[in-house]
């Protein structure tokens, strides 16, 4: 397969739109992630709150279901945005469980909203590998 290679403003107005459809009546904090896939394909995910808080869902989270739901793959890069202004949204880093499920799904080379790795969020990962 032929290396893709990410258009960083396509994902991130991917993630920016995304993002209008969070669900955070709690936080009022919206997240909204787009992810470019090994084959060209780009999965998107926004977080999911719940009157129950402790039960809401990250944005990339979700991100990695729909990765899984369309088809399945690598994730190559992953555009996160955040903010409580949907006017207004900022590039944003994943929380640490986030961290882990974007290891498993693209490895530590991985691209996080243009600035870092999987590999430089995650040190020393538990992963995989650990497994085998
Ligand atoms: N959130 C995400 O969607 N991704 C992260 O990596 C960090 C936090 C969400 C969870 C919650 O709905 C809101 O942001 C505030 O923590």
């Amino acid at each position: 397969m032929t290396a893709v290679r990410p258009d960083w403003d396509h994902l991130f107005r991917r993630a920016r739109a995304v993002a209008r459809h969070a669900y955070a009546p709690y936080s009022g904090y919206h997240v909204g992630a787009a992810g470019l896939v090994d084959d060209g394909r780009v999965v998107e995910g926004c977080n999911v709150e719940n009157a129950s808080y402790g039960l809401g869902l990250c944005a990339e989270c979700a991100l990695v279901c729909a990765l899984h739901a369309s088809g399945g793959g690598r994730l190559v890069a992953v555009a996160v945005v955040v903010g409580r202004d949907l006017d207004d949204l900022q590039p944003g880093k994943p929380c640490g469980r986030c961290r882990q499920l974007l290891y498993e799904a693209g490895g530590a080379d991985l691209l996080v909203s243009a600035r870092h790795t999987v590999g430089e969020l995650l040190p020393d990962p538990f992963g995989p590998d650990a497994l085998r």
